[in-house]
């Protein structure tokens, strides 16, 4: 029999990569399913970044490159850092990995081990806790209120903090939530932070180049330099540039942390891929303008999705300030029943609810820890949407309550 390690049996597959397989599956099946599951722009990687790879390939890139990323990358995420965080790091300062993921899962293999633990405000993007348990931590799981508007407290965060801390993990804008943290909420939390020497903090940037209503982006190590020294500014191209498929994140941080994370890499993946390293330093030093665009098209389904949700009796929504995910209570639904009898007990039980009855397929909250929720990516076309919102319309008057 196949023996599986303690580690593996600590951690889940990842709820939405399941989610997508599913309605493949469903629609070669024959069924009409809409999914509103994905996490990734419905935008092809723009003309001159593909380009840049066609280019690559041509002139043979075509070799193992630095484990840590090709240099020509590195100076390219320096000057992205420095043009538009006002963070200043030096190349070794910089890892180029496969993905952000790759980069998360380098930082906390490194560093986090048996009993220590990783504050993960809830709610949470599916893989902190999954990682932070396959090393061997511990996830400690701050609960965050839709009166904040989904953000950590300074008080929570003060309550959280242990001796065995090892890790605040900070997502902004937040998937699934959307919150984008000010400058002001930054300061609050660093002030806390500066008390607690031991405590480093990694900072997911992954969706900073979606926030709306002219909102201006700000990260913690710009915010509060005194605290760079231990944090991991993690980035990518993965959501900005429309480039999920070709798995390239980065993060700058101290040179003893990234050296020790390209020591991790050098035994698993050698580094990323070369064509794609080419491809996203025309992303990062190229035209920037679509982002800008691409930022409208966004908000514009932003504002149809959530005003069709707030329409729908017993689903409220607020708008999320960025990332494209809109993430709707539907504690008004929760005690009804189905006409079959079933009883709706959880955001498991609606999402399974709207999959069957309507074919819809969105993503329970309880994967993201906020169980009254449930989330819908609007990185699809406005016909998609309004179809989506009709039938969650239609699943909800089914209810019997
Ligand atoms: C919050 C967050 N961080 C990181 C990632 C991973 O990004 P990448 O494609 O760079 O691995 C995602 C992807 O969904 C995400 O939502």
């Amino acid at each position: 029999m196949l023996r599986l390690t303690d580690r593996l049996n600590r951690i889940q597959p990842s709820p939405s990569s399941m989610a997508g397989q599913r309605v493949r599956e469903l629609r070669a099946a024959g069924r009409d399913v809409i999914g509103l599951t994905a996490g990734e722009p419905d935008f092809e990687t723009p003309l001159h970044i593909r380009e840049a790879a066609a280019a690559a390939m041509a002139a043979g890139k075509t070799r193992y490159t630095d484990v840590g990323g090709t240099a020509e990358l590195r100076e390219a995420v320096a000057r992205k850092f420095r043009r538009e965080n006002g963070l200043d790091y030096a190349t070794s300062e910089i890892i180029v990995g496969t993905g952000a993921k790759q980069v998360i899962f380098n930082a906390i293999l490194c560093t986090v081990q048996q009993g220590d633990e990783v504050i993960v405000p809830a709610p949470y993007w599916v893989s902190y806790p999954d990682i932070t348990l396959f090393a061997g931590g511990v996830p400690v799981f701050v609960a965050c209120q839709p009166q904040t508007g989904f953000k950590l407290t300074p008080e929570d965060l003060e309550r959280a903090i242990s001796p065995r801390s090892r890790w605040l993990i900070l997502n902004s804008p937040n998937n699934p939530s959307g919150a984008a943290y000010t400058r002001e909420e930054l300061a609050a939390l660093a002030a806390v932070l500066e008390r607690h020497p031991h405590v480093w903090v990694m900072t997911d940037d992954i969706y900073e180049h979606l926030t709306y209503d002219n909102a201006t982006f700000f990260t913690l190590a710009q915010v509060a330099p005194s605290l760079k020294d231990r944090t991991l500014t993690i980035n990518g191209v993965s959501k900005a540039y429309a480039m999920t498929g070709w798995r390239i994140g980065y993060a700058g941080g101290p040179t003893a942390l990234v050296k020790a994370m390209v020591k991790l890499q050098s035994q698993s993946t050698s580094g990323a891929n070369a064509i794609a390293q080419a491809a996203a330093v025309a992303a990062l030093d190229g035209p920037q303008d679509f982002i800008a665009a691409n930022r409208e098209v966004f908000q514009a389904r932003r504002d149809a999705v959530v005003s069709a949700l707030r329409k729908i009796d017993g689903i409220d929504c607020q708008p999320p300030a960025g990332a494209f995910y809109a993430f709707a209570s539907c504690e008004g639904l929760i005690s009804a029943r189905t006409p079959d009898g079933k009883v709706i007990q959880s955001s498991d039980d609606w999402v399974a609810w709207l999959l069957e009855s309507q074919n819809l397929a969105v993503l329970q909250g309880s994967a993201y820890g906020v169980d009254s929720h449930f989330r819908l990516s609007f990185a699809t076309s406005m016909a998609q949407l309004s179809e989506g919102a009709r039938r969650i319309e239609a699943a909800a008057a089914a209810l019997i309550r």
